[in-house]
């Protein structure tokens, strides 16, 4: 049995991050342009753009990120001595397939990422990789319309085969999409590298919108989801392959029963829908009816419904920042959320971007999640957007980020002690970096500041906040020490 204050002894505590919001060296050692290469900055109030050709003089956040790729001893040397387990990273598909179905891999790709993960094995350092995180190789955006065309699943399957044969011996854990229900709203089409007809402003709830096109993008998701874990398994049985979820949790806005009707509606579709085809290895029932009355026709390949069958994940991710509230709510009452928004909750207060705080959230999700499915857990994602200051010292006392990582591991605790099998928690963005939804520098995540602002300037130091040393307090505690 689980007890009070006790985390499991191997737990797998650590940072996460993204390439194309991290690495930088867009075009570098024959990388070509992924689709994240092509989104522009944004802010809080003005939606990022997708431009189909680079434009002069416009800021592409991407393209240096916080170059990793030229950083990446000194910073694994700091996430060692916070004492990192494990680091979650991604691969950039287009440093390994530039042109999306190249016959051959990009051999200065590969020995990249050979040379990342002999630095992490330096300090024993797990690396956790997600295979694709929010971006695919533009080229394929250009030759099958992203992941609307079937011919994604063969250039995604190639990838897979050759990272999983390279890294056979040096990373064990995978994730195979990044938050794969961001497909469900229209922002997700970009996500899905598909292009609409109307690309501007894919943050921007745009009117031309194809729901067709995006749940037929899912579903070849699912379908190369499914593959890939078959064949990990056969190059490495020890591998362990999840999915990765960005966790919605609405509330009932009263106990009339049509809001909590509602919101069940809304957790089936936003959180369950997805990672139901990846646990449990078919669409749930009530997918079928949503079909049905949305008008969504998927085009299933005769032999789908047995890949997605011996295709099931072995543990199960998530991403999770905020909590929001589902049903009958004035106008106007609406707040701001990762993907999926919703209204606002009057017992709880927002970050300074919209997400309503919400750590017994997590607990909450925690729990549903495990009833549910049985399988390890890991958080992956969680942490606070906010301004950092810098002091006249050079310090940052970021004690609003301790606070809220604070308030969060107490609940995950309590979810551990409820009896769920929680492996692990990776903070989202350890180090600053660009910030998904707006491109911004300034929604800073990290445990290390990095100089650079929003117009993409800066000297890309590194330094230690005050957070740094709260969590290696942390780490070194397994969690007790959380003060
Ligand atoms: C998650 C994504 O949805 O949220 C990350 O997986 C993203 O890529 C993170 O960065 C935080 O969102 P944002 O928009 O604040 O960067």
């Amino acid at each position: 049995m689980n007890k009070k204050n006790v985390l499991p002894k191997n737990f797998l505590w650590g940072g996460a991050t993204a390439a194309n919001q991290y690495e930088g060296a867009w075009n570098v050692d024959r990388k070509r342009a992924s689709t994240a290469d092509m989104m522009t900055s944004g802010t809080h109030a003005i939606p990022r753009r997708i431009t189909k050709q680079l434009e002069e003089g416009v800021n592409y956040p991407s393209h240096e990120a916080v170059d990793f790729y030229h950083n990446y001893k000194g910073d694994i040397k700091l996430f060692a001595e916070m004492g990192f387990k494990c680091f979650r990273m991604s691969i950039a598909w287009s440093r390994i397939f530039p042109n999306a179905d190249d016959e051959t891999p990009n051999e200065e790709g590969l020995k990249f990422y050979d040379k990342v993960f002999a630095e992490l094995k330096k300090y024993n350092i797990e690396p956790i990789v997600t295979i694709s995180h929010y971006e695919a190789p533009f080229a394929l955006t250009e030759k099958f319309n992203g992941w609307e065309g079937r011919a994604a699943i063969d250039c995604y399957i190639r990838y897979c085969e050759t990272i999983f044969t390279r890294y056979k011996n040096v990373v064990k854990y995978w994730i195979t999409f990044n938050e794969i229900n961001s497909l469900l709203v229209p922002a997700g089409a970009y996500l899905a590298g598909a292009l609409l007809v109307d690309d501007s402003g894919i943050f921007n709830n745009t009117e031309v919108d194809s729901v067709k096109m995006r749940f037929q993008a899912l579903h070849h998701q699912f379908v190369a989801s499914a593959k890939a874990v078959h064949l990990a398994h056969q190059i490495n049985p020890d591998f362990k392959i999840g999915c990765m979820i960005n966790y919605s949790c609405g509330y009932a806005s009263t106990c009339k029963p049509e809001d909590v009707a509602m919101a069940q509606k809304q957790d089936q579709i936003n959180n369950m829908l997805c990672s139901d085809v990846q646990v449990r290895g078919e669409y749930p029932t009530f997918a079928k009816r949503y079909f049905e009355e949305k008008k969504i026709k998927i085009y299933m390949a005769e032999e789908d419904e047995e890949i997605l069958k011996k295709g099931c994940v072995d543990f199960y991710t998530f991403s999770y920042y905020k909590s929001h509230v589902v049903g009958t709510r004035p106008e106007g009452d609406e707040t701001q959320g990762n993907v999926f928004g919703g209204f606002r909750n009057p017992y709880l207060k927002a970050s300074d971007w919209g997400w309503q705080i919400d750590p017994i959230g997590l607990r909450y999700v925690l729990n549903h999640i495990y009833d549910r499915y049985r399988i390890p857990i890991m958080i992956v994602e969680n942490g606070l957007g906010a301004v950092d200051v810098i002091e006249e010292d050079g310090s940052i006392n970021d004690i609003y980020r301790i606070k809220f990582l604070k308030e969060h591991i107490e609940q995950m605790k309590e979810a551990v002690y409820d009896g769920v099998n929680l492996i692990g928690y990776t903070a989202w963005g350890c180090i600053d970096l660009v910030s998904a939804s707006t491109g911004e520098m300034e929604k800073r995540y990290g445990f290390i500041y990095v100089d650079k602002n929003n117009e993409g300037k800066g000297t890309l130091k590194r330094s230690k906040k005050k957070s740094f040393y709260w969590y290696k307090k942390v780490i070194e505690s397994n969690g007790e020490e959380l003060n």
